[in-house]
């Protein structure tokens, strides 16, 4: 099974935060795959992490980012405890910090969070921008989307795609309806197909909840009964926990 940190190391610190990054890329010489993140556009156009469509949750602010220049973005705080504050990367501040790792086997996965405000051009930003970094190998591109995926397979046919839906039968329809993809995103909880059907796919599966700073409840998940469902890799809020 291969792990990947979900908005990076989120059950401990900050969810899309630089040290929620920096924790996971840590990670990597224990045996972490990558990274996944969401992005979105600012009102003059650059792209920062953030997963909600609004600031409310995880900062100071309130209202839609997309509403916010970088500038304004940056002067939002996002609590990180003990009197400490993080601010909203860009994604250029993440691949700055990733690069070298993202050339050497680690990888990323950027999810466009696209589906209910379009954010026309961001694919072709990201793209564009990805390969100015010379990192094009280490990213997988992914949104909820069809149609973005598909965008992003025109844009560069060599991308690494993959198609997001909660049930892992809708990520196939999509993924067979046209746009493509070279991998399965569903939520964990979305298996409804067997096994059978989803042998030869990749199968990343993400949960949900226990974000910082809510503290984790629960046991420990069994990955293996996750494998024996088809799933090939899982996003977990707290990698940190499942790796040796
Ligand atoms: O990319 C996997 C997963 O992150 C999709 O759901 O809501 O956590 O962005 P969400
Ligand atoms: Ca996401």
């Amino acid at each position: 099974m291969k792990i990947w940190a979900h908005r990076g190391c989120s059950q401990n610190y900050p969810e899309n935060t630089l040290t929620a990054f920096e924790k996971a890329a840590a990670l990597a010489q224990k045996g972490l795959t990558g990274i996944e993140l969401d992005i979105q556009l600012t009102k003059d156009g650059h792209m920062v992490v953030c997963h909600d469509e609004k600031v409310d949750r995880t900062t100071d602010g309130t209202g839609e980012l997309r509403n916010f220049t970088l500038a304004e973005l940056k002067k939002l705080k996002i609590d990180a405890g003990n009197g400490t504050y993080e601010r909203i990367p860009t994604i250029e501040e993440v691949l700055d910090l990733l690069a070298d790792r993202l050339k050497s086997g680690f990888r990323l996965n950027i999810e466009l969070k696209n589906s209910v405000f379009p954010y026309p051009g961001m694919e072709e930003k990201i793209i564009a921008l990805v390969r100015e970094y010379g990192v094009e190998e280490g990213i997988v591109y992914s949104s909820f989307s069809a149609l973005s995926v598909e965008r992003i397979r025109k844009i560069n046919p060599k991308a690494q795609t993959g198609i997001l839906d909660t049930k892992v039968s809708d990520c196939l329809y999509k993924l067979k309806g046209g746009c493509g993809a070279d991998a399965l995103h569903p939520f964990w909880r979305g298996i409804d197909l067997p096994k059978e059907r989803l042998e030869g796919y990749t199968v990343r599966a993400w949960l949900s909840g226990h974000l910082y700073p809510e503290k984790p409840t629960g046991t420990k998940l069994d990955l293996s009964l996750l494998e024996a469902q088809g799933i090939t890799d899982v996003f977990l809020n707290e990698p940190e926990r499942y790796l040796g």
